[in-house]
């Protein structure tokens, strides 16, 4: 076992987090040298000798053979974890913007320098999804994950349906209890969601997508009306990222709230708590459920990541080297619910077959099947409008 020298970049939640989880673990030979943060004026919980501001503390410093990344700051941890990859440095980060923007050239910078970049905490929190599809899904052909995998919005309509708190309420206590990005958008623009989902189509199908790719939508646009159309219907809403497979060579991934079953395991999922659905060719559906966020919960993830390059571990990506990996297609065609308050947003939709037209009040909705390429070709106006968008389930 590899005794393992730590600098830690970021001593805010998640730093903090995986400080207390280090301080009661037992199992593996570390020390922190140094945690480089930004903001000088800062009081710490924890000796000033610790800290320094200048990144090359660590980055320069032959002595440490670890760097953990819990920085804020996509474009700054890029820099910091890229130039720890070339400096021969193995990396543990949780930063899932950062990843799916630059996955390929990271993989490639670890690979070149004989290092490991694990981040096990950078998708739903503590839920040891990523080495489930590296280690147990590694040959079993997939044809599904999804689930809720982004806390903060899991936390928002649990509030939103439960507690009927207004919106920037719910919000306000998800950042106070720690669960939400320091920008919030990346949540409720379902920016995070889709970032993680990039990180588990690599793991779990081998396939490489970019953010642009996927369609995106999130929860700001909900309205009191389409949490009537949830409660009439007996559904919760959540957010539902979806990767699936549509033949051999093909898959399509998403992002989208949901209307789901109340009596469906996932949507008995609520608050901070995440779940991933993984179906497999031959397993059929197995289901995880965890903390998707938090101090703690995600400061054991990283702990997991540390203790696995205690035994010299790296991904392999193995989907990643088979012969034929899926590639993106948006040639899939689901049962969507829009609404607006305005009767004419509902018209720009081409739906294929229409469900249900609903309007009272000056509150419109309109339910239906339609292909995921023409809804794609409306995001922007659909953002715009400020039109709600959200799949409605169906059994497989
Ligand atoms: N919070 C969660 O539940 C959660 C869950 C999963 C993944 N993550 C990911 O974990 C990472 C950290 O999140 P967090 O919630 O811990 O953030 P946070 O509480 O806002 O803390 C951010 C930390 O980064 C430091 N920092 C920012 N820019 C820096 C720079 N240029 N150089 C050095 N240090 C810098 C800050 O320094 P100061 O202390 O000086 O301000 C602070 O200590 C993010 O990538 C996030 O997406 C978070």
């Amino acid at each position: 076992m590899k005794t393992l020298k730590i600098g830690l970049f970021g001593f805010g939640c998640v730093g903090q987090g995986l400080y207390h989880t280090l301080q009661h673990s037992t199992g593996f030979k570390t020390r922190i040298e140094k945690i480089v943060v930004k903001n000088r004026e800062k009081l710490r919980p924890i000796g000033q000798e610790f800290f320094s501001y200048d990144k090359n503390d660590i980055l320069e410093n032959s002595d440490i053979n670890v760097v953990i990344e819990l920085i804020d700051d996509a474009e700054e941890a890029y820099k910091i974890v890229s130039t720890a990859l070339k400096n021969g440095k193995n990396v543990v980060t949780a930063n899932k913007k950062m990843l799916a923007l630059h996955l390929e050239t990271l993989l490639a910078l670890a690979k070149e320098n004989s290092v490991s970049l694990l981040y096990e905490a950078a998708a739903c929190g503590s839920i040891p999804i990523i080495r489930t599809l590296e280690e147990y899904f590694d040959n079993e052909e997939l044809s599904r994950i999804s689930g809720i995998f982004n806390g903060t919005t899991n936390y928002i309509l649990t509030k939103l349906a439960s507690e009927n708190l207004e919106f920037a309420a719910a919000l306000k206590k998800a950042q106070e209890l720690g669960f939400a990005e320091s920008n919030p958008e990346s949540d409720v623009e379902a920016f995070d969601p889709l970032y993680k989902t990039i990180i588990l189509a690599l793991h779990g199908f081998g396939t490489i997508l970019k953010p642009e790719q996927l369609l995106r939508f999130g929860i700001t646009t909900l309205k009191k009306g389409d949490l009537d159309f949830a409660s009439k219907n007996n559904f919760k809403i959540k957010l539902v990222p979806s990767i699936q497979r549509l033949s051999e060579n093909r898959l399509s991934a998403y992002v989208i709230p949901k209307f789901i079953p109340k009596e469906h395991h996932l949507a008995k999922v609520d608050n901070e708590f995440n779940g991933v659905i993984v179906e497999g060719q031959f397993s059929g559906e197995q289901f995880f459920v965890g903390r998707g966020a938090g101090s703690l919960p995600t400061g054991a993830a990283v702990l997991s990541d540390i203790s696995a390059l205690s035994f010299s571990y790296s991904y392999e990506n193995k989907k990643l080297r088979q012969l034929q990996q899926p590639t993106f297609s948006d040639e899939l065609k689901i049962n969507i619910y829009v609404s607006s308050s305005k009767a004419a947003d509902l018209e720009i939709f081409p739906f294929e077959e229409t469900f249900e037209d609903f309007k009272k009040n000056g509150f419109y909705y309109r339910t239906g099947k339609i292909g995921l390429a023409e809804i794609k070709q409306l995001e922007t106006v659909v953002r715009t409008r400020k039109i709600f968008v959200a799949e409605i389930f169906e059994q497989h």
